[in-house]
């Protein structure tokens, strides 16, 4: 009989050492297979003395089941050792940052509103919008601009076939809130506007923001203070805010807003042509005959208006010196643009 404590031990070295499941299973066929060395000792215990033979028997299974029991445990080692490895070579960091990540901004145009909404918002305005087609009512009837008035050739309409237009200004905002909403009134109409002109400082379509109130002491004193303390909002610098006669047809009287140049503090520059000034907006006193068509008591109210254009603004704050580059969507001109 072989000293089964040493093959005990060579068994147990040789399946500590092998160190995948295919050499573990080379080293079951060799110690429990039907050949193997165990399996062996066995079949040799019919040379034994009987006497001798259950005992021997005995411990040969002992020595089985210990070798058996070994190679399980490692088995289950090294399945798990290679489902780690698995798990760790598909690992997935997700806190690292995406490849070729791109954040957006906002449109320049986008944040100027903001903007002008944020300044305006600060100082009690209401911020209403009004829908970009509109009837002739709205547009110009109400707003003082009869059928066959001048001002209209102004406006380079788009109209539709039905008579309804896109709208030519945010002005009809002014006649929706007063028709929906009664006085006292501040508010704000931002929004797209639309005329048939197309060159290099005009596009068909463009932004601008309608101002509105209306109150039983409303004067031009007050529009002037509002307005110089909006653009020096707006442009985060002092600056000289002049007011020069004008005329449309919705607001008595009426003016055109200058601004000293934002660019040569009024020294005279190419921007402002020398002027010293930049015409930035139109304002006016609200027309009676508006408050009128919207049911408002022109005796006892009084208010004034505003428009001034998005873009223009928008150019004269960032530098921009070309209108079209808000529309073309050249990413190299909108990235630029991080925060208002
Ligand atoms: N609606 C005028 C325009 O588009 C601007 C304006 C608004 C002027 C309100 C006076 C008062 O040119």
């Amino acid at each position: 009989m072989s000293d089964l404590a040493g093959l005990t031990e060579q068994a147990r070295a040789a399946i500590g050492a092998s160190d995948d499941l295919s050499s573990l299973d080379a080293v079951r066929v060799h110690w429990l297979g039907k050949k193997g060395v165990l399996t062996e000792e066995l079949k040799a215990l019919g040379k034994l003395p009987a006497a001798e033979r259950p005992a021997a028997g005995q411990r040969i299974n002992e020595v089985k089941a210990a070798v058996q029991a070994a190679i399980e445990s490692r088995r289950e080692a090294l399945e798990s050792a290679a489902v780690a490895l698995a798990l760790e070579a598909g690992r997935i960091d997700v806190t690292l940052p995406g490849r070729g990540e791109h954040r957006g901004t906002l449109h320049p145009i986008t944040l100027a509103r903001q903007r002008i909404e944020r300044l305006f918002r600060n100082a009690g305005f209401a911020v209403e919008t009004g829908p970009e087609i509109e009837d002739d009512f709205h547009n110009f009837a109400a707003l003082n601009i009869p059928p066959d008035h001048p001002a209209r050739a102004m406006h380079d309409t788009f109209y539709f076939p039905d008579g309804r237009v896109l709208r030519t200004h945010t002005s009809p905002v002014q006649v929706r809130t007063m028709l929906s909403q009664k006085p006292p009134l501040a508010l704000i109409a931002p929004g797209r506007v639309y005329r048939w002109d197309n060159d290099l400082t005009h596009s068909p379509m463009f932004h601008q923001v309608e101002g509105l109130v209306v109150g039983e002491d409303v004067s031009f004193a007050n529009m002037k203070a509002a307005l110089h303390e909006f653009m020096q909002g707006f442009f985060e610098r002092d600056l000289a805010l002049r007011l020069r006669p004008s005329y449309f047809p919705f607001t008595e009287p009426s003016a055109e807003v200058d601004i000293s140049c934002v660019f040569c503090e009024g020294q005279g520059c190419r921007v402002c042509k020398h002027t010293g000034w930049l015409e930035v907006a139109g304002c006016g006193m609200v027309h009676p005959n508006v408050f009128t068509a919207c049911g408002i008591d022109a005796e006892r109210w009084t208010g004034y208006a505003f428009g001034f254009g998005i873009e223009r603004l928008a150019m004269l704050r960032y530098g921009v010196n070309d209108l079209r580059l808000f529309f073309d969507n050249d990413l190299r001109f909108l990235r630029q643009f991080t925060s208002a």
